[in-house]
């Protein structure tokens, strides 16, 4: 293990300039040994079995008309035939045996739970098998945002952008963001934030930013360094639900409040002409609740990722008792209630830990989970953290490149964040959000995974 505990004041304004979103690419890679595929049986009927599991599991996506970016329908027998739209000489059905069997990029992606064993093995034998035609049965696929738990209370602000944004046919992906002012003249609490899906054939997924500065209200072409020093409020990936604060607690909007929004558009199937108006809804009120929330990021900024290797890095954040006399001291207990692991696409595996002195038993913050670049989004959490305790955020990646690769903005870099949303909000002049993944007081350690 090499151990690496040094002061990293000099980092924090590298952490400002440095949290941001890479572009993604969704194509899977040819493989090179597919065998070839005679496709004789393509004008019967899906066997019912398999009809009815990739109606319910994947119909939400890969209905009659894809949706949230899917690039394809899985409905007819003649779906899972055709040739694979990402994957150039491969068939649909086999990158669904690949798909729903993988651990680093599953169907259906998280949140969405993966497929029981029996579920799994229809699927599986059926399309390994040969995926030939069988006894149909009336099993319908719906187009429908999985996110639909809609807000218990009522919309008052809808983030929109200020023209419709083009989504270009000839990229697979996009980034596009724009920015929203709202001004108030008396303080308001945010209670509620859900998404609002615009083009549901092309929207992957969103992202809701603070920002310091205002940023055009026309949807633009972004990528990483278009975002230094933006604060990750919400997400949302197909399955996600709408986030809403516990009643003890709002986010605070004082004078203006910059929001920024940053959309992915996923149009591997070249569709022309499309256009999207997405983005948030949020409940606000004058009604103020007992406490301010506020966002917190945990992680590190200092680590380098051998070639051709796993890696670990293990940081840890002793919560309102860092060195007498430091920044830290003086901080409330606070409850944390959302997560929102963050890292770039080498990313594999990501936990939030709280050690509690006396008892060498970690509890989790976000239980240790596979991270996926793809999808993106908060969960709920419920944990106090008192001073004292220590926040260990841990993450893991793989790296396959044969480059050495460090903490950056860049798509090649990489990060490791937890941005933690909690209350009451910490008042302290020495002291920013960013702090406990930066500071004088963070202590990291980096390793080769067991
Ligand atoms: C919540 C939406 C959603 C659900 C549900 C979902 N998918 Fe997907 N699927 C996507 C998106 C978005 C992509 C494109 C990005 C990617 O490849 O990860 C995709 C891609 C795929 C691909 C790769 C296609 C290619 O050409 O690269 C396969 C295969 C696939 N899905 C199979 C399935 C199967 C089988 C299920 C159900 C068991 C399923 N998906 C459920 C959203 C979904």
């Amino acid at each position: 293990m090499l151990r690496l505990p040094r002061p990293r004041l000099h980092l924090l304004a590298r952490l400002v300039a440095a949290v941001s979103m890479p572009i993604a690419g969704c194509s899977s890679e040819p493989d090179a040994a597919a065998p070839a595929v005679a496709d004789a049986d393509v004008t019967g009927e899906l066997p019912c079995e398999v009809a009815t599991v990739l109606a319910s599991r994947c119909g939400s996506c890969h209905g009659a008309k894809p949706a949230f970016g899917a690039p394809m329908s899985l409905v007819t027998l003649a779906d899972l035939h055709r040739p694979a739209v990402t994957a150039p000489g491969r068939r649909v059905r086999e990158l669904l045996v690949e798909r729903i069997a993988s651990d680093a990029r599953p169907m259906p992606p998280p949140p969405n739970a993966r497929l029981t064993d029996d579920e799994r093995r229809v699927l599986t034998d059926w399309a390994t098998r040969g995926a030939a035609s069988g006894a149909s049965c009336a099993a319908t696929a719906q187009t429908t945002d999985p996110a639909a738990k809609p807000l218990s209370c009522a919309v008052d602000l809808r983030i929109r952008p200020k023209a419709r944004a083009v989504i270009p046919s000839d990229k697979a992906d996009q980034y596009v963001c724009y920015g929203f002012e709202r001004k108030v003249d008396k303080k308001r609490h945010v209670i509620g934030l859900a998404p609002h899906v615009d083009n549901l054939a092309h929207v992957h997924h969103l992202l809701l930013f603070q920002t310091p500065e205002a940023m055009p209200g026309e949807p633009f072409p972004c990528s990483v360094s278009a975002s230094p020093a933006w604060k990750l409020v919400a997400g949302w990936a197909p399955g996600v639900g709408a986030l809403e604060l516990p009643p003890a607690a709002g986010f605070p909007e004082e004078g203006t409040t910059h929001w920024a929004m940053q959309v992915h558009y996923n149009n591997a199937v070249g569709a022309a002409g499309q256009s999207d108006e997405s983005g948030f809804d949020l409940c606000t009120t004058d009604q103020l609740r007992r406490y301010d929330a506020d966002m917190l990021a945990t992680g590190g900024l200092e680590f380098a990722i051998p070639p051709r290797a796993r890696h670990e890095l293990s940081c840890q954040y002793a919560w309102g008792a860092g060195p007498s006399g430091s920044h830290t001291d003086g901080h409330p207990d606070i409850r944390i209630f959302s997560v929102f692991p963050h890292m770039h696409k080498l990313g594999r595996h990501m936990s939030v830990e709280k050690l509690t002195p006396g008892n060498n038993k970690p509890l989790p913050i976000m239980a240790p989970q596979p991270f996926d670049f793809e999808s993106q989004y908060n969960r709920p959490a419920d944990t106090l953290v008192e001073r004292g305790d220590v926040i260990r955020t841990r993450c893991t990646w793989e790296n396959t490149s044969d480059q050495r690769v460090i903490m950056g903005e860049g798509t090649a870099d990489e990060m490791c964040f937890a941005f933690l949303m909690y209350y009451p909000r910490v008042e302290s002049r020495d002291w920013s959000w960013s702090t406990p993944s930066g500071s004088l007081g963070t202590v990291c350690e980096e390793y080769a995974p067991r």
